[in-house]
């Protein structure tokens, strides 16, 4: 079968890639003379606990996880120095996207991957042992640098969790979209369809928004059940608010 041309990938560089200054060694290996790939969306996002968790929720629960937010929110490597915590997120269009980009990554573990594939992306990153408070240690905390989408399925939910369609240009738009007719404001955890003091607006009038983020929305405010979680929507519309 012919590879899909449009097929797109999300990819962030993380906290671990910026404090090494690896943003441009690993931008390179992805360019398109390497891959074939074209970006469809690039942006610096200051990466809100909500976020993270939404991101990594199939994670929830095991030992690991909450080492992994802060990991990812940027707060185990910039512990003081906040202004500086923050991922590089990008959407790569072309053939394979998917699989090209997990490939040039490499495995899981950077101990593996130095293993497995010398030279991959991280074979270049650190595994830190993680103690409870008696110091013995517990899990493992895996400094990999970068996140590519590992199938079809999680490439949809983690691109629409990450970016507006206002991020991409419209030719590059994957998933279906539609114009917003009202107002939806975050509050505290609650969604609210009239402005009160300290909510955040998530979407407004005449706003282009992912259909299923619509539907969510219009399912959640009246109470009903739905398969795309409140922050699941807001994150990604409160991203540097
Ligand atoms: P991402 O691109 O970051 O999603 O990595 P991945 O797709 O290769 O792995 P996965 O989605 O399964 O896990 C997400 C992140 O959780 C990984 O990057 C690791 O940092 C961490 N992680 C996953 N599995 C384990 C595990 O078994 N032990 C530990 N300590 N960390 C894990
Ligand atoms: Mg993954």
């Amino acid at each position: 079968m012919e590879p899909n041309a449009k097929e797109q990938t999300l990819v962030l560089i993380k906290p671990d890639a910026l404090k090494n200054s690896l943003t441009g060694y690993i931008m390179s290996q992805l360019s398109e003379f390497h891959t074939g790939l074209r970006y469809a969306a690039a942006k610096i996002v200051s990466v809100s606990t909500m976020l993270a968790e939404e991101h990594y929720a199939e994670h929830k629960g095991k030992v690991f996880y909450p080492p992994l937010i802060d990991y990812i929110t940027g707060k185990i490597h910039y512990a003081n120095e906040p202004e500086k915590r923050r991922v590089k997120a990008f959407v790569f269009q072309g053939p394979n996207a998917i699989s090209v980009i997990r490939s040039i990554s490499g495995p899981t573990n950077p101990h593996e991957a130095r293993e497995q594939k010398p030279g991959c992306i991280r074979s270049l990153g650190t595994v830190v042992p993680i103690k409870d408070a008696n110091g013995n240690v517990v899990e493992y905390r895996m400094d990999n640098l970068i996140h590519a989408s590992a199938n079809l399925a999680d490439a949809e939910r983690e691109i629409k969790l990450w970016f507006r369609p206002s991020d991409i240009p419209p030719f590059m738009r994957n998933f279906p979209v539609v114009t917003c007719n009202k107002f939806y404001f975050y509050k505290e955890g609650r969604l609210l369809k009239d402005f009160e003091e300290g909510a955040l607006n998530i979407v407004a009038p005449g706003d282009i928004v992912w259909q299923t983020d619509i539907e969510a929305l219009q399912k959640l405010v009246n109470g009903e059940e739905s398969t795309t979680s409140l922050h699941g929507v807001a994150a990604k519309y409160l991203v540097n608010k």
